[in-house]
């Protein structure tokens, strides 16, 4: 009886075949592999999708690898990034290397942030973005967008510049429409609005938006974001929130709020720059602010996550340890938390660190050392990135 059962799915397969459905069929099964191994932020764009640069054999020659690439299969459910900084990456071979090798999601560290994409009023530049992008788009990377709306990246001739309350609504409207249309379907994920909340969460950040515009500007940024790309995830993102407490509590209510009112956010960012010594985040209290984000619907990300605090001549292996238990715990707990789409790191190595330049110290807050060599909590990441 059994071996007639398969002899009859043996009878099938060939006439299927011989049909000339082998394409079809392959083609299906494939499609279901890629949409398994394709995090939730990325839905199945046209790799032909919106080019508006209008330099057709650069963009075709990145159309046609990223068709290529995409056949690949990708390593994990949730996305590895790292914030790029482009002049290392087309300076330093092992920087590249360890990006390709290991990463599968890019955050420009800084070219998309508005003071250098509008660089005076109504003037853009995106050359920096643009190669941050073409690269990601060539090696099989999705980009997460960011720099809009954020107060430290309001340029000078904006925040100097005098103007009206309309004037810098028509002003933040142009940005985020120019700069979201230009990368429509190869950015699929943007960082909205970043950091709007004051440092302990008790009101809403006194910064440039706020004042000239005044708590609105919030609710805007989305709605036009929304309108520069329908399809994009879009993200309220901030720092200190991980853990319950004040700062979390304002930031669930702001998103509480905007989601009352029907703004179309479809994610929160948590940024994650933490220390070994304090703000150490544990699984069950980050897991409880995930749980409570996730019930409103909303996806999540890891955005910047550093753990510092390795200072001196020498990590000890304890600190290593320690820094790798931290890195492993939050990207199993990304892992475990189905509306968990990203973990992202603030760089690639510790060799350039945003931490040193703000803190002078030495530190050691990411996953590979000053010579590109893989540290414990690299290790500890893809290990819980692999496991199911
Ligand atoms: C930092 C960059 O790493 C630096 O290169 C830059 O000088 C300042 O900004 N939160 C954020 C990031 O959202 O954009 C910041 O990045 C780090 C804190």
């Amino acid at each position: 009886m059994r071996s007639r059962k398969w002899l009859w799915l043996v009878a099938v397969l060939v006439v299927l075949v011989s049909a000339g459905t082998y394409p079809l069929w392959t083609t299906w099964i494939t499609g279901i592999t890629q949409a398994t191994n394709t995090s939730a932020t990325t839905p199945q764009r046209h790799p032909l999708a919106a080019d508006s640069r209008g330099s057709a054999a650069a963009s075709s020659l990145a159309t046609a690898q990223a068709i290529a690439q995409t056949q690949k299969k990708r390593p994990y459910r949730v996305e590895l990034g790292t914030a790029v900084q482009l002049d290392v990456l087309t300076s330093e071979t092992p920087y590249r290397d360890t990006l390709t090798s290991h990463f599968t999601s890019i955050t420009p560290e800084n070219a998309l942030d508005f003071r250098w994409t509008e660089p005076g009023p109504g003037v853009y530049d995106f050359k920096a973005a643009d190669d941050l992008v073409d690269f990601a788009v060539a090696h099989n990377m999705t980009v997460f967008g960011n720099g809009l709306v954020w107060y430290q990246a309001v340029p000078d001739w904006l925040k100097n510049g005098q103007y009206t309350r309309s004037q810098v609504i028509a002003i933040l409207h142009d940005h985020i429409y120019t700069v979201m249309s230009r990368y429509r379907g190869r950015i699929d994920s943007w960082e909205v609005v970043n950091e709007a909340l004051s440092n302990d969460g008790s009101a809403l950040r006194d910064n440039f938006w706020l004042q000239k515009i005044g708590p609105d500007y919030i609710a805007m940024a989305f709605r036009w974001a929304r309108e520069a790309d329908p399809d994009a995830t879009l993200y309220y993102n901030d720092y200190g929130a991980e853990m319950p407490g004040p700062k979390f509590e304002a930031l669930y209510n702001l998103v509480t709020g905007l989601k009352k009112e029907g703004t179309p956010i479809s994610g929160v960012g948590f940024q994650m720059h933490v220390n070994l010594s304090y703000l150490k985040p544990t699984m069950q209290g980050v897991s409880a602010n995930f749980v409570r984000i996730n019930s409103l619907g909303l996806k999540i990300r890891i955005t910047e996550m550093d753990v510092r605090g390795l200072t001196g001549n020498g990590a000890t292996q304890q600190q290593l340890d320690e820094q790798a238990n931290l890195y492993g715990s939050m990207a199993t707990l990304c892992m475990h938390t189905k509306a968990c789409v990203a973990l992202t790191v603030w760089g690639v190595t510790d060799k350039y660190t945003w931490i040193d330049a703000l803190f002078h110290t030495e530190d050691r807050p990411l996953l590979f050392d000053r010579s590109y060599r893989p540290k414990p909590a690299f290790y500890a990441v893809r290990y819980a990135l692999k496991t199911p």
